[in-house]
C-alpha cells in the first residue's frame, strides 16, 4: 500500500530555494483512491454545520493538476488527463502516481501558539501528581513561567523554534497555520514574537495566519494593576502591530484568572479601530456568557468546554466558528470533552485544532486532534475531517483561498498512507503522512523539492 519507493524518491528530491523565491514546476497527481474534495455541498455557503459538515465530496480514481500555485483541475484521473492545460505544461510536469491511497485538502490549524522557548515539564509532573492546571498557575507556573525566556530570547532563536513547529505540524499534514504571540507580555516582546512568526513564515512554503494575544495573562509586574495593562494592549501592541503590518487578529483569553468580559470588550474595540479580526479563548475554564463577545463577529471562539446551552441556540445564528481544542482536554488529564455533538446538533459551525502550546497541548498533530474529536466528542470522522479543514479554513477567513481541493483555490494538499479516509482518524501516535503540497510546492518531511 505505501510506495516506500516513492517516499525514497522524494526524499531524495533538491531543494527549491527559498520558499515563495520562484513559482513550483506544475504537479500533477493522478491514481488517487480517494480524493477528498470537500467542495461545497450545496449553494449555501458559509461555514459548515449540521449535516453538512459529513459531506466530504469524495472522488474516486481521481487526479489533481496544480500550476502556478493553484488548484487548475479536478476529477476523475481519465478527465483531468485530457485537461488541454497539461499540453500546455507538458515536460515541465512533476507527476506523482498516489498508488490508490487517500488525498484531502491539507490541514488548516486554526489554533496554535508556537512562539515559546521550552517545554513546561514542572507543570506536567505536578499534574501527574494532581495540581490542576489552576492551581499550578497560581503558584507561579503556568502561561507566566514561559514568558521570561522568550523576553530573553532573541528573534533569530525565537524564529527557529517557530519554524521547527510549523515543520512538525507539516509533517502531520498541516499546510495552513494561525500562530499566536502570547508568551512576551510586553510591548517589545510581543512585537518581537509577531516579527518572529513572520520570519518563520518566510522560510515555510506553507501559509500563516498571524494573531497578537497579548492579552494571555496579566504580567507579574502588573498585578493587581491589570486594567493598566489591558489599556497597554489597546494603546500600544495593536496599534503598533498593525502599523507593522505583523498581525490579522487579536486574540485574549477570556477567563477565571485571565482577563473579564469588560477587558475583552474594550481589546476587541482597540482591535475594530485597527481594522482588525478577532478571536477569544472563551469557557475553557469557567461559564461565561457570550453575547457581549458576539456583537464584534468574532471569526471564532475557541475551547467552549462550558458554553451555556442558551448561547448554544445563540451561536447557531452566527458565522462565528466555535474551534475546539480536545487535545487540551487529554493533556490536562479532564474527563470531559467540549460539547462537539450539542454544537453540532444545534447547527453551530465547528472547528478543530491542535492548540499547539507548551502549557495544555503539546501536540503538532491534527490527526491526534481527528483521533480525539472522535472517541472523546463522538464527532464521525467525516466530521473531524470537515472541521480540520473547510472550517478551520473558514475560522481563518480563508474559505476563499484553502480548505477545499477546487479549481482555483491555493494547492494545498496532504496525501496519506491509508486507503479509506476514516484511516485518517483511526491509526493514532503515527504518522501517515507521505508528503504534502504547499501552495504548489512538493513538500517532505525533508524539505520543499522538485522531482528531476
Ligand atoms: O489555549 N488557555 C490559554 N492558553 C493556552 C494555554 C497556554 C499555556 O498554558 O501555555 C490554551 O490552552
Ligand atoms: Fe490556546
Amino acid at each position: 500500500m505505501f510506495d516506500h519507493s516513492l517516499a525514497a524518491k522524494l526524499l531524495k528530491m533538491p531543494s527549491s530555494k527559498k520558499a515563495g523565491s520562484r513559482l513550483p514546476r506544475p504537479l500533477l497527481l493522478i491514481n488517487i483512491g480517494q480524493l477528498l474534495t470537500l467542495r461545497e455541498p450545496n449553494q449555501h455557503r458559509g461555514p459548515r454545520r449540521g449535516r453538512d459538515l459529513q459531506e466530504l465530496g469524495i472522488l474516486e480514481d481521481a487526479a489533481v493538476f496544480c500550476s502556478g500555485g493553484k488548484i487548475v483541475s479536478v476529477g476523475k484521473t481519465r478527465e483531468v488527463l485530457r485537461d488541454p492545460r497539461l499540453k500546455e505544461s507538458s515536460g515541465h510536469i512533476v507527476e506523482v502516481d498516489c498508488q490508490r491511497q487517500v488525498v484531502l485538502p491539507g490541514f488548516v490549524d486554526s489554533h496554535t501558539h508556537p512562539a515559546f522557548l521550552r517545554p513546561r515539564l514542572a507543570d506536567f509532573e505536578q499534574r501527574i501528581s494532581g495540581a490542576t492546571y489552576e492551581e499550578i498557575a497560581a503558584a507561579g507556573g503556568g502561561i507566566r513561567s514561559s514568558v521570561e525566556a522568550v523576553r530573553k530570547a532573541s528573534r533569530p532563536t525565537l524564529c527557529e523554534r517557530i519554524l521547527a513547529g510549523f515543520k512538525q505540524m507539516n509533517q502531520q499534514g498541516t499546510t495552513t497555520v494561525e500562530a499566536k504571540s502570547g508568551y512576551g507580555l510586553t510591548v517589545e516582546s510581543e512585537l518581537k514574537s509577531l516579527a518572529a512568526i513572520r520570519d518563520a513564515a518566510a522560510r515555510w512554503p506553507g501559509t500563516v495566519v498571524s494573531t497578537l494575544l497579548g492579552a494571555h495573562v496579566v504580567p507579574k509586574e502588573f498585578q493587581g494593576r491589570s486594567s493598566q495593562y489591558v489599556e497597554l494592549v489597546c494603546t500600544e501592541m495593536i496599534p503598533q502591530a498593525t502599523k507593522q503590518k505583523l498581525v490579522e487578529f487579536v486574540d485574549v483569553f477570556t477567563d477565571r484568572g485571565a482577563f473579564s468580559l469588560q477587558d475583552t470588550e474594550r481589546i476587541f474595540e482597540a482591535a475594530a479601530a485597527c481594522g482588525l479580526g478577532v478571536r477569544a479563548h472563551v469557557c475553557q475554564l469557567s461559564e461565561t456568557p457570550l453575547e457581549p463577545l458576539l456583537r464584534f463577529g468574532p471569526a471564532s471562539l475557541d475551547h467552549m468546554d462550558h458554553v451555556k446551552a442558551q448561547d448554544i441556540g445563540k451561536l447557531a445564528g452566527y458565522d462565528t466558528v466555535a474551534t475546539l481544542v480536545p487535545g487540551a482536554n487529554y493533556f490536562l488529564g479532564l474527563e470531559k470533552f467540549p460539547p462537539a455533538r450539542k454544537l453540532i446538533d444545534a447547527g453551530v459551525p465547528v472547528a478543530v485544532a491542535t492548540d499547539y502550546n507548551p502549557g495544555s497541548s503539546p501536540t503538532p498533530s491534527m490527526p491526534f486532534v481527528l483521533s480525539l474529536a472522535c472517541t472523546h466528542m463522538r464527532m464521525l470522522p467525516s466530521e473531524a475531517i470537515a472541521a480540520a479543514t473547510i472550517n478551520g479554513a473558514w475560522a481563518l477567513r480563508l474559505a476563499n483561498h484553502k480548505g477545499s481541493v477546487e479549481a482555483g483555490k491555493d494547492a494545498d494538499l496532504a496525501v496519506f498512507e491509508i486507503e479509506d479516509y476514516r484511516e485518517l482518524a483511526y491509526w493514532f501516535g503515527s504518522s501517515r503522512c507521505v508528503f504534502t503540497v504547499l501552495n504548489g510546492s512538493l513538500m517532505t518531511d525533508a524539505a520543499p523539492g522538485q522531482i528531476d
